[in-house]
């Protein structure tokens, strides 16, 4: 059997249905306690530029809650690393961030982007944060991650999460075997990976069965099935096949 890969559970959709009203419920806080105590390894809040769903009072009070890790995703800008270096989060995910978009598209651009996000990640290193790079399956980023200091990759499984939606199976295996490939690639590199994006209860067990992959996170889904089981069955549910992937 292999070890235990840690859950991370992503709170930001419940702040979206907050903000779809304003006021103060649902209360992201009280989501991630509550995802605690059904098994969660650690909680996962984007604070995006714009503000959509998790704010900085959520940070706040998430940090001041938590007794499992926060794992901060937050784009490469000066804002967000004032920020980050306020709140000390155990983890910080770097991500791609561009207004418009829906959700996070892709995955970062370390390799053309070395210098830049070498300096970017240096004070939260010097911190003590473990600093995540969220990345494409791809070897040239995942050296290029390794060069500049990072501990941790995420691989972004956005990609194959849709091709298995779609029933493009051959398509899915393909980016499930290069999602394979680069989790042993980075392993070697002495980088630790993680996976997550659109991961769901249908295309979980092959990214869980990867032995390198230490950690996943997951959101939207969980949120959105919440509203049929409960946060806590959903959760518990999400672990059950994770482990049940590792025996
Ligand atoms: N990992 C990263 C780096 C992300 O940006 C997101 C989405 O915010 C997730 C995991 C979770 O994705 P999902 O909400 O689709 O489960």
């Amino acid at each position: 059997m292999m070890d235990r890969q840690r859950l991370g559970v992503n709170i930001d959709h419940v702040a979206t249905i907050r903000n779809a009203r304003g006021g103060m419920y649902p209360d992201p806080v009280r989501a991630a306690l509550m995802a605690e105590i059904a098994g969660a390894d650690g909680i996962t809040a984007h604070l995006r530029e714009d503000r959509r769903h998790i704010r900085d009072e959520d940070i706040e009070a998430l940090v001041a809650a938590l007794t499992i890790p926060l794992n901060f995703e937050m784009a490469s800008t000066s804002e967000m690393q004032e920020i980050a270096l306020r709140f000390r989060p155990h983890a910080i995910c770097i991500v791609p961030e561009k207004r418009e978009e829906r959700t996070t598209e892709g995955g970062l651009e370390v390799a053309n982007d070395k210098n830049r996000l070498s300096d970017f990640i240096k004070p939260l290193l010097d911190l003590g944060c473990r600093v995540s790079l969220f990345v494409e399956p791809d070897e040239r980023q995942l050296e290029a991650s390794a060069e500049i200091g990072a501990t941790v990759v995420e691989l972004h499984t956005g990609a194959y999460c849709d091709y298995h939606a779609e029933g493009s199976n051959r398509f899915a295996l393909d980016e499930l075997a290069r999602i394979s490939r680069c989790s042993v690639f980075a392993n070697n590199l002495g980088l630790e990976v993680h996976a997550g994006h659109g991961l769901t209860f249908e295309n979980v067990s092959p990214i869980a069965a990867i032995p390198q992959v230490r950690e996943l996170n997951i959101g939207h889904f969980l949120i959105g099935e919440s509203v049929f089981v409960g946060l806590d069955n959903a959760i518990s549910q999400m672990r059950r096949l994770m482990v049940e992937a590792r025996l």
